[in-house]
């Protein structure tokens, strides 16, 4: 083959035409060492999210990328190993839930995770808020936790996919992220090159998600699920509403204090209704039905489920969680306590409603705004955290209200910020004659 050059492989995606292989990995090697400049490498870009991209030129992407690092080696754990991923919410604590229900069944899972950008929160910023946790670990400490306890939820360790950490900073800065093979392929190189067999998937659809509609969020599943299978792992996914946030906890201690009581409490469908618990319990029951599976057992999701079901109700669950806080370093009385160990904001205040009615909307991404705004997430890469503000809802779509019914309570720092997201949030719930409760857990993508 002679030598390709950038600005052919750039035509031929201007013209709609499809990469090969070898074109793309030169491209994209080219990339890192200099080679294609970043004009070049954001005028591809750019005309791939125009003209679209082949699944098999997102398979061969995802390839590329997970061969630009390492592949985090799990054969020591005994297994089934499963890794799990959202592609981001509001009020999304689902990693603190389904890790522990996972490990409490069986199954071992390390969870690489990151942290909260613009309105959607980061499981890493979440963790930290427990006193003590330490969440950047060595390959080795991982491997340890995950072998005695059965879940690690950790950063990034060693080298992975470096080749998508320097696309993903030029897609975020050159409006070239909404690609569904762009992200199906960031997505799925991380899972792969984490190493696990059985990857479960949470795509959010909605106005908080980056997927706005149903058919883009079960698209995009299809394409994540694909890609998994031809990597050889076993790979499910579950499309999951975003339309009003997950939990109602939204900030870093507020999410944690949740998971914890929703954890201390009955599953869901044992009189308890709440949807971050019914969307755990769904991913937790695939991820390891799928993941007996791939160890050699029946694939039997009513029988994962019902062993999930009784590690939750027996309290199994909620010990495991408090195993894996304490062999992270954090203070383990967040598990009996979470309001007295986890960080207090100094001004809390009542949102209530000027008039009754039923609520019709509570929008995912202006929430999700107001909590970041309060200081619970960041606007850049590297700025800092406050672990003990955000909101904490008290109603959801569907729920009728009378007059002076509380909304949310607002934790923050001081005054004048809860003075602005009290407002904002009260102009925010919208209200109606009437709304049906929306189903959360829309569909699940398999193979086949
Ligand atoms: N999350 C990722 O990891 N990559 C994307 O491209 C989008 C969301």
């Amino acid at each position: 083959m002679s030598t390709p050059r950038a600005v052919d492989i750039i035509a031929r995606k201007r013209d709609g035409g499809e990469v090969d292989a070898e074109s793309l990995a030169w491209l994209v090697d080219g990339y890192l060492d200099g080679t294609v400049s970043e004009g070049q490498m954001a005028a591809f870009l750019m005309a791939g999210v125009l003209r679209g991209f082949s699944d098999a030129e997102a398979r061969w992407l995802t390839e590329i990328l997970v061969a630009s690092g390492d592949v985090l080696d799990l054969s020591s754990l005994r297994g089934p190993t499963v890794d799990k991923h959202s592609t981001g919410g509001v009020g999304d604590g689902t990693t603190l839930l389904v890790a522990p229900l996972l490990a409490s069944a069986g199954a071992q899972v390390v969870k690489l995770s990151g942290r909260g950008l613009g309105h959607t929160g980061g499981t890493l910023d979440k963790l930290e808020a427990i006193p003590g946790m330490r969440v950047e670990l060595s390959s080795e400490e991982v491997l340890a936790i995950a072998d005695s306890v059965g879940c690690v939820v950790a950063a990034q360790t060693g080298e992975l996919v470096p080749a998508d950490r320097e696309l993903y900073a030029l897609r975020d800065v050159t409006a070239t992220v909404a690609s569904r093979a762009l992200i199906a392929s960031s997505v799925m190189s991380k899972k792969i090159a984490a190493g696990a067999d059985t990857i479960v998937l949470d795509v959010k659809t909605g106005d908080g998600a980056f997927m706005a509609t149903r058919e883009e969020a079960v698209a995009l599943a299809r394409l994540c699920v694909s890609i998994g299978d031809a990597a050889g792992r076993r790979c499910v996914a579950l499309v999951t509403a975003m339309d009003q946030p997950l939990g109602r906890g939204i900030g870093n201690a507020l999410e944690v204090a949740e998971a914890v009581e929703l954890l201390s409490g009955p599953p869901p469908g044992d009189g308890a209704g709440s949807r971050l618990a019914e969307v755990a319990l769904e991913l937790a029951t695939l991820g390891l039905a799928e993941g007996r599976a791939a160890a050699g057992a029946d694939h039997d999701p009513e029988q994962a489920r019902a062993d999930l079901r009784e590690r939750w109700a027996s309290g199994v669950a909620l010990e495991t969680l408090g195993r894996m806080i304490g062999a992270q370093g954090g203070d383990v009385a967040v598990i009996e306590q979470p309001r007295r160990v986890l960080p207090q904001a100094p001004v809390q205040r009542s949102v209530t409603a000027l008039e009754g009615g039923v609520v019709t909307a509570v929008p995912a991404r202006a929430v999700g705004e107001i909590a970041a705004a309060l200081g619970a997430g960041r606007a850049r890469k590297g700025d800092t955290v406050d672990p003990a503000v955000g909101v904490e809802l008290r109603v959801e779509v569907g729920d009728e209200l009378e007059p002076g019914a509380e909304l949310a309570v607002v934790h923050a720092r001081d005054d004048a910020a809860a003075d602005e997201a009290a407002a904002r949030l009260r102009d925010l719930v919208a209200l109606g004659t009437a709304a049906e409760r929306p189903a959360t857990v829309l569909e699940t993508v398999a193979l086949g």
